[in-house]
């Protein structure tokens, strides 16, 4: 067929520009995707021998507060109620996560209201006013006993670099909730698709004036160049590392079938000891209670987390002052790159949850790609 527009990468936010064009505008579009999957990112698969459906790219819990963002993604596909807990071992005792009242209470061990383990926290935090490193920035905001026992080892296994040693830009407002409230999303909506992401994900993409071409990298693409390109592959290599590799971390997983029917009791338990080398561990069925699940048989995936090397899947922008510069600089490429629309967490170089992934694409269709057609410019 004609072409009209090519999306670069099939994750969430070429999805939606796709769906939104060609639904909407009528555009024949093509999106070209390097991997041999839809979905990017949020992809899931079954585990053939137990039939669990499985995150290929770490647990996925969609989330989000954005009412226009939720009734778009419920076109395709309906949502369970799942509510995500997280816990944390730390030194053979587990708590909750994000820091909230019970994992203070249960860290402490003692019963405190919410203003006294405010005070006490406060108080604890008070060591570092001007924060130089990022356990100081970390120090202030939770106090050093709750920093050393569920931040740094996981800290440090995350950057395999002391915390003493990372800038402290590199980390945002660490949670602490003063309630009981353990849900680790504290949006509107939550849940996961009922009959999983590769259904919902399909669904979006399944109209006929979508061509959806993959195993194929964008830039072996002869088409490239003739009309409208949004571009949601990494910044720095749409124009050849000119100003620099900007840097990320990766992530490597170790899938088990284990013999039992449940082995941890929840979908997500991370490991904060520094001598215990994996980060995270998934286990899948806890995130559909609702589905049959065999009960001899479960997935478990081992997170471990390492720096991005050429050829690794960026997974988390580091954001270093090198990087920051590198990405000033690239933006001031993209912005004068006729007719190349750069969109998603890998075109921005900016973590993105699922639903700010789709909000993005929404406000970059109804600000960019609507005009931009609506005026004949193609
Ligand atoms: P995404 O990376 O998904 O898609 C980009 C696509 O472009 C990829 O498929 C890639 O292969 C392709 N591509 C790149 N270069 C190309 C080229 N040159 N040619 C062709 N194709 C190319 N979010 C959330 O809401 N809840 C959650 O629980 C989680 N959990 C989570 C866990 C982990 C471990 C990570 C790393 C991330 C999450 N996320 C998340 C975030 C979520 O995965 C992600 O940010 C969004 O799906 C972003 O969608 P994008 O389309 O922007 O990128």
């Amino acid at each position: 067929m004609e072409i009209d527009l090519v999306i670069a990468g099939a994750g969430l936010f070429g999805l939606t520009m796709a769906e939104r064009s060609a639904r909407e505008l009528g555009l024949r579009v093509l999106v070209v995707e390097r991997r041999d999957h839809i979905g990017g990112n949020a992809h899931s698969e079954i585990e053939p021998s137990t039939g669990i459906e499985i995150h290929t790219y770490g647990t996925h819990v969609f989330h989000t507060s954005n009412e226009r963002v939720w009734e778009y993604v419920n076109r395709f596909t309906a949502f369970t109620p799942y509510l995500h807990r997280v816990f944390s071992v730390f030194k053979g005792r587990v708590y909750s996560m994000p820091i909230n009242l019970g994992t203070i209470c249960e860290y402490f061990e003692r019963v405190l209201s919410p203003g006294q383990a405010r005070a006490l926290v406060a108080e604890q935090a008070a060591e570092f006013p001007d924060p130089a490193n990022l356990e100081e920035k970390a120090i202030s905001q939770v106090g050093r006993p709750l920093y050393e026992a569920l931040i740094r080892g996981y800290t440090a296994k995350q950057w395999q670099t002391s915390p003493r040693d990372l800038p402290p830009e590199i980390i945002g407002r660490l949670p602490v909730r003063y309630t009981f409230d353990d849900r680790y999303f504290d949006d509107t909506h939550q849940g996961l698709p009922v009959d999983g992401y590769a259904a919902w994900l399909e669904r979006m993409a399944d109209h006929p004036r979508i061509e959806i071409r993959l195993g194929t990298d964008f830039f072996d693409l002869d088409a490239a160049g003739a009309v409208p390109v949004v571009y949601t592959g990494p910044l720095d290599r749409y124009f050849g590392y000119a100003e620099g590799a900007l840097t990320w971390r990766t992530l490597d997983y170790e899938i088990e079938v284990a013999p039992t029917g449940d082995f941890q009791g929840t979908a997500v338990m991370n490991y904060a000891d520094e001598d215990v080398p994996h980060t995270r561990v998934h286990e899948f069925r806890h995130l559909h209670p609702e589905r049959g699940h065999p009960d001899d048989r479960t997935v478990i995936m081992r997170e471990y987390s390492r720096f991005a090397g050429a050829g690794d899947e960026p997974y988390y922008p580091i954001g270093t002052p090198a990087d920051r510069a590198r990405l000033q600089a690239y933006r001031k490429r993209a912005r004068s790159e006729p007719g190349v629309f750069f969109g998603g967490r890998l075109g921005t170089y900016k973590y993105l949850d699922m639903h700010t992934a789709v909000a993005s694409a929404l406000t970059m269709y109804d600000n960019r790609i609507r005009p931009h057609f609506a005026t004949g410019r193609r």
